[in-house]
């Protein structure tokens, strides 16, 4: 066959308007297509707020990322170089389902400084501890099973137990935590009406939204009321060792361990990027979170994995930690500071301990949703707490990061908010109630964490 002079391509056809079908840009052609679950996808309210909080003219109190200003780029910049000179093709192949056996011994480590003992075969390496939400939830849950969590929770998870069509039923915390005469009768209700728990998830150290630290004396009442009911406790724990004061706090995990799944993260103690957290669990779910793991993804990334096990061996990385807790502290105290000279009395906010989360009461009668755009013009950003609800709940009150920027921006983002609040309050006085949430007449949790 000869090659011939080339011939020129016919001109595609353009097709007729109706029958553009899947080129069309206009319309999802696959919109009926889509597996039910995927309703429950939606962009989460910090997502969508994204794009104008992080213009620099915005002080944005919206997001949560950890502030890693202050890592030593130099000395991660040798790790890894190494990395890849000595063990590239070992980094940079697949590895095991479970995780490198080498940092899963480095995360039992990690682990006794909150007091648990456990065996690197329990581990599972994830991709972050938002993929071990993921995962537990995977095993555990089919569609319309009830997951309890506090009021407010984790954004983040509960878009992953919306994603699996599971039923979210809150329980009232307060500023002691998760308050257990009110997990014993949450427990109670949904089993008395025959519904199954698949477990209740907790975040009890500097909790995000709420702040808050589940106490010490209220620990062994929680296991033991979920023991009596059988439930598992998700124990998400990404943020245990940034308390402010003393030594990190007893995981709930060091006390059970038959009847929690403890989730770890290298996230806000090293760095997000590399994506790396971890699941510790009873031995059986171990398994099934292998196969789930396996499934998902093969393997958790190689690299990554060598990455933060060579920080954590080259590294004075708990000299580290303590210097993120003071750039914390530091900003917290920014925080409170500026809240208790300038917002109206009538506002309410609790001090968290550690973390990166401050949770705000607006005065009563206003709506945290409603004045985002408003407070958005004015150039300050925060999360409102309806996001922290799977079920409306949370008008009133917003999240307020105080981890990323810095105190004086801290200040300055406070200084604008108070007087959207102000203004807000004024336009209250005048005009009356503009029909909201909270003026529905319904029962909210609690969400005062004072
Ligand atoms: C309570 C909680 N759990 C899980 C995560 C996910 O963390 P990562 O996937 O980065 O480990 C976050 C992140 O903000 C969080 O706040």
């Amino acid at each position: 066959m000869s090659d011939g002079p080339s011939r020129p391509l016919p001109a595609p056809a353009t097709p007729p308007v109706a029958s553009q079908g899947r080129s069309s840009t206009r319309l999802d052609h696959y919109v009926d297509r889509y597996a039910a679950r995927t309703q429950g996808m939606t962009a989460s309210e910090i997502r969508a707020l994204f794009s104008v909080a992080s213009r620099p003219e915005v002080v944005s109190l919206a997001g949560g990322m950890p502030n890693i200003s202050g890592l030593p780029l130099d000395v991660v910049g040798n790790a890894l170089s190494d990395l890849v000179a000595q063990h590239g093709a070992t980094a940079m192949q697949y590895g095991s389902g479970q995780g490198d056996p080498v940092l899963r011994e480095q995360i039992c480590d990690v682990m006794r400084l909150e007091g648990i003992e456990a065996h690197p075969d329990d581990v599972v390496v994830t991709v972050g501890s938002q993929q071990a939400v993921d995962l537990v939830t995977r095993i555990f849950c089919d569609p319309g099973d009830v997951v309890v969590c506090e009021a407010p929770s984790y954004v983040g998870a509960l878009g992953v137990f919306r994603a699996y069509e599971v039923d979210v039923v809150h329980v009232e915390m307060d500023a002691h935590g998760l308050v257990p005469s009110a997990l014993r009768e949450a427990l109670a209700a949904v089993q008395a009406s025959g519904r199954t728990i698949k477990f209740v998830y907790t975040i009890p150290n500097y909790h995000n939204p709420a702040g808050v630290t589940l106490s010490e004396e209220r620990r062994p009442e929680i296991l033991e009321i979920c023991r009596e009911a059988d439930v598992l406790v998700l124990e998400d724990n990404p943020y245990g060792l940034l308390g402010f004061d003393g030594e990190p706090i007893r995981a709930l995990r060091a006390d059970e361990a038959d009847g929690v799944i403890y989730l770890g993260s290298f996230s806000k103690t090293f760095a997000p990027g590399f994506r790396v957290g971890w699941a510790l669990a009873p031995h059986a779910v171990r398994e099934k979170l292998v196969l789930a793991q396996e499934s998902a993804t093969l393997c958790p990334p190689a690299f990554s994995q060598m990455a933060v096990s060579a920080y954590l061996h080259s590294h004075d990385w708990q000299g580290q930690v303590k210097q993120f807790r003071e750039m914390y502290r530091e900003r917290r105290d920014a925080m409170v500071e500026s809240l208790a000279d300038l917002m109206p009395a009538t506002a309410r906010w609790n001090v968290p301990d550690g973390g990166f989360y401050v949770w705000l009461t607006l005065p009563e009668g206003l709506d945290s949703k409603a004045m985002l755009p408003r407070a958005v013009t004015a150039r300050v950003a925060y999360v409102p707490g309806t996001a922290f609800f799977a079920d409306g709940f949370g008008s009133r009150s917003m999240r307020l990061s105080y981890c990323y920027p810095t105190p004086e921006r801290i200040r300055e983002g406070v200084r604008r908010l108070t007087g959207v609040i102000e203004d807000e309050l004024e336009l209250r006085a005048t005009f009356g109630a503009g029909g909201h949430l909270l003026d529905r007449g319904y029962e909210a949790p609690n969400t005062d964490l004072t």
